[in-house]
This record gives C-alpha cells, sequence and structure tokens, in this order.
C-alpha cells in the first residue's frame, strides 16, 4: 500500500506525527508533503525539527514541487491523509484550489476517485468551515475531526492520540491494533 501523508498548521500535530509512525511500522510506503505552517506547529507542539520529520517517511516531497510525483493522477497512490487538516487548507480543497503540493495531491485524490481523509483541527467552528466541511462530505471525503472518544478510559495523550489514529487507520481498510475496540476485550 501507498499513502500520500500531508501535514498542514492546525494544532494538534501530534496526530500527524503519530501516524506517520504508524504507518512506518505496518511498512506502507508514505509519501509526506508538509506545509510551512504545518512545519511550525510540528516544532512547537512536538519539538521535532523537519528532518526528523521527514525521516519517519518513505519519501519526502517539498510543498512548493507541484511537478512531484504525487502531483500526478498517474502516478499510483491508495489514499491520501491529511492530519492536521488547516482550515486554510480545508478551504482551499472544498474550492479547487491547488496552488501547493498538499492541496494539489489532495484534488488529485479526488479527481481519480481515491480515499481522502481530513482530520480538521479548529474551534469554534464557523459556517465557512462547515460548509467546506459538507461539500467534501457529500463527494466522499472523509471528515475525521481530531477529537477522540473518551469511552475505552484513555490515561494517556498516547492512549488518545492512539484512539484517533487507529480510527484513521480503520478508514484506510488498514489493520491495527493501537487501540481496543468496543465490544471486544
Ligand atoms: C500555533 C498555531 C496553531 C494553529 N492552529 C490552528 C488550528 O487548530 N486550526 C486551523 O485551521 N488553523 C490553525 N492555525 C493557523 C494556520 O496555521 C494558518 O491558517 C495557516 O495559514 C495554515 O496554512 P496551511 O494550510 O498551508 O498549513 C494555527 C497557527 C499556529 C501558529
Amino acid at each position: 500500500m501507498r499513502l500520500v501523508v500531508g501535514i498542514t498548521g492546525g494544532s494538534c500535530a501530534i496526530y500527524g506525527v503519530a501516524l506517520l509512525k504508524a504507518l512506518e511500522q505496518l511498512n506502507i510506503e508514505t509519501h509526506l508533503v508538509v506545509s510551512r505552517m504545518g512545519q511550525y506547529v510540528v516544532e512547537h507542539e512536538c519539538d521535532m525539527k523537519l528532518e526528523e520529520l521527514k525521516s519517519l517517511a518513505a519519501y519526502h516531497h517539498d510543498n512548493n514541487d507541484l511537478a512531484a510525483p504525487i502531483a500526478s493522477g498517474s502516478f499510483r497512490a491508495d489514499g491520501m491523509i491529511i492530519a492536521p487538516c488547516s482550515m486554510n487548507t480545508l478551504g482551499a480543497i472544498a474550492n479547487g484550489i491547488s496552488n501547493n503540493l498538499v492541496t494539489r495531491a489532495a484534488d488529485v485524490t479526488i479527481k481519480e476517485g481515491r480515499k481522502l481523509l481530513l482530520l480538521p483541527r479548529e474551534t469554534p467552528l464557523s459556517v465557512i468551515h462547515l460548509e467546506n466541511m459538507l461539500k467534501l462530505a457529500r463527494i466522499g471525503v472523509k471528515i475525521m475531526p481530531a477529537a477522540p472518544g473518551f469511552y475505552h478510559q484513555p490515561e494517556t495523550i498516547g492512549d488518545l492520540v492512539n484512539i484517533m489514529v487507529g480510527r484513521t487507520l480503520d478508514q484506510m481498510g488498514i489493520e491495527h491494533c493501537l487501540s481496543k475496540r468496543w465490544g471486544e476485550d
């Protein structure tokens, strides 16, 4: 399996980092693209420089490189996950704007009919944010608010992150044992 992973400038960069680690452990080929603000938030919240983040992915592409393989539908990928997805990037995708590699790769994912999962994070959500999400959900994009459930009594931030990353992998059809499932011991 080959996935494109985008990290943009929403808070909760920890989900993007944990997702890359999980995909690496599962031997899934990842193509990472990070926006300028995504890099800023990863550094600020996770104390992680871009070089370290890049080392978690199989391939890294510059967000300005609109000629990168993932900018073309002819490059085979099984889907794309943007975690976290800023309202800026979500709005651009919802309106067909693809002026950087994150938004272009998302546009390609949609036009090729592949799975696109977005983990948006903002509060409160404005009508503009909600309308953009609805527009994307209507064409099959999965909107997965970065809001883990608490019904498994998480004790650490790591537990919460695993719940969210696990649900994201579920949506991609990837087997994992990151978190417990309701109704199973
Ligand atoms: C520390 C920090 C946290 C931020 N958190 C959010 C957030 O949770 N959601 C959001 O939509 N934007 C957030 N922003 C603002 C975005 O980074 C900003 O809108 C930026 O233009 C997004 O660019 P990008 O989509 O290219 O990453 C945050 C900015 C900073 C500096």
